[in-house]
Parts: structure tokens; sequence; C-alpha cells
């Protein structure tokens, strides 16, 4: 199986350097439009989709994105692998601002979105117990060490509805629950993916303390966007280092995300 890596970019993110042969293309899906045309090229000899998540321009609020369209929209361009990247706040003082996080769970508190391709007439229960692809997310770490990035391996990511920040409660809470960083826009994406039998790892980058933190009594979006411009800078470098390493590897993916409907509990439409 020849591998096609999809980039979901997020706040900061808006094009990949150095992409060759690059065009922008609609993919129309029966979930509606995704979020942007989607930027197609190679990076080296990997071939590469980019999707901006909200839009370039930054049209869509974190409940706005179709994220069923754009998952449909990746997998109709062949994508076996996404990568994505987000900004998120911090619930932990060794995550700093500018660090990034392979994290490895998630929490999905969002309540207004649509979270399955499937219902009418046919269910599915696929797990989730395990929602990033190990394999990937070694590849994302080894790629940002290599890049000089500060990279922390594993956390759990809170995903909040939004569009406004959390109440100073509510941030203490999901420090009491273990949370390690907070965002709002990865859920339903991970479990889109996993419906879609695509591996997907998040790169969550670091851009504030959330308002938890004695010093950070709010978020404050002057120094949230500072630090998400330098971010972007990192986070291309580290695509352009991952996307040819992943693209060696051919086959199966060996965690078995690309084959998770095999075992999924399913109902078939005329059962
Ligand atoms: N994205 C970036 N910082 C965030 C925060 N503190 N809470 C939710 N989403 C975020």
């Amino acid at each position: 199986m020849t591998r096609r890596i999809g980039i979901i970019g997020g706040s900061g993110l808006y094009e990949i350097d150095g992409l060759e042969d690059k065009e922008w293309r609609q993919v129309g899906t029966p979930w509606g439009a995704p979020s942007d045309a989607l930027l197609f090229g190679r990076l080296g000899e990997a071939e590469l989709v980019f999707l901006p998540r909200h839009g370039r321009g930054h049209r869509l609020s974190p409940s706005g994105i179709n994220y069923r369209a754009n998952i449909d929209a990746l997998k109709r361009s062949g994508v076996t692998d996404i990568i994505s990247v987000s900004a998120c706040g911090s619930f932990r003082e060794e995550l700093a601002p500018g660090d990034f996080v392979v994290v490895d769970q998630f929490i999905d508190r969002t309540f207004a979105r649509e979270k399955s391709f499937f219902g009418n007439g046919m269910v599915a229960h696929v797990s989730m117990a395990h929602p990033v692809c190990g394999r990937l997310g070694d590849m994302l770490e080894t790629a940002a060490r290599a890049e000089g990035i500060t990279v922390h391996r594993g956390g759990t990511y809170l995903v909040m509805e939004g569009p406004q920040f959390s109440s100073l409660a509510e941030s203490n809470l999901y420090r009491q629950w273990g949370c390690d960083v907070i965002g709002m826009t990865n859920m339903p994406e991970a479990k889109l993916a996993r419906e879609a039998e695509i591996c997907y790892a998040t790169v969550a980058m670091v851009t504030d303390y959330d308002c938890w933190h004695p010093d950070h009594e709010h978020v404050e979006v002057e120094s949230v966007i500072r630090v998400l411009v330098g971010n972007a800078v990192k986070a291309r470098g580290l695509v352009a280092r991952a996307a040819p390493e992943l693209a060696r590897h051919d086959g199966a993916c060996p965690r078995g995300c690309n084959h998770v409907l095999d075992t999924a509990l399913i109902t078939a439409p005329d059962a």
C-alpha cells in the first residue's frame, strides 16, 4: 500500500513549504464541503495532501468545521495517514508555550458536532481505546527531536467545544482529571479518522498556559498569536522531515489502523 500523507493544519499553519507539483483541488463529499480546497503536492518521494482546518483566512470556528467532510475528502484523495497539527493550551508547568506534545489520548467534551459516518440504518462501533497511531506518533517524535524542537511524548488532550476559552473552575477541573493540554478541534477528527481507517496522530503545539496558571490569569490572544507564528515555522520543518520518512514505509499499518472495521461491531443495513 503506497502511503499518502494528509496534513490538517490548524491555527497558524495554512501552507506547506517546499511542495512540488502543487495544485489546489476542490474535493466534494456526500457530507458537504470540506473547510477549503485541498493542496496536493510532493515533498521528495512523499505524496502530500494539505487541508487548512479553518480554511484559508481562518474563516471557520471550531464548531463550524465540517469534520466529516474533511476526513472524507482526505480519504477520497487516497490519504492513508493524517498528521493533525493544532494549537493548544497547557495544563502543566513543564509543557511550556513553544513546546510540542505528541499526545496519545483524548477526552472529548464537544457536544455540537457530527461525530460519526455511521447511523441511520447502519451502525458501527469502532474501538477508540488507543486513538492515536503509535507508529505515526513515533515518527513525529523522532522528526521533532531531529528538528531541535522541545517535544513531549504522550499526554491527554481535552477537546472543548469553544469558541470561548475555559473558566477557571473548568481549567482546574481538567487538571484534576489528569489532562495535559486543551484545544478545540481534535475531536471528532480523531474518531472520524478511525472510522475511515486512516492512521492519525496529533502534534499539539502549546501556545499558552490556559487560565489555571497563577502567572497567567487569562489566555491573551496577542501572546497566543506571537507563539503561534513561531510554532508554525517549527511545524513546517517537522512536516518536511516526517513526511518523506513516513512515505518510505509501504504496507499496512502495524497497529491495524487501516482495518479497524474488520473487528468493529457493525449492524448491516438489512439486519
Ligand atoms: N487553543 C490554544 N490555547 C487554548 C486554550 N487555552 N484553550 C482551548 N484552546 C486553545
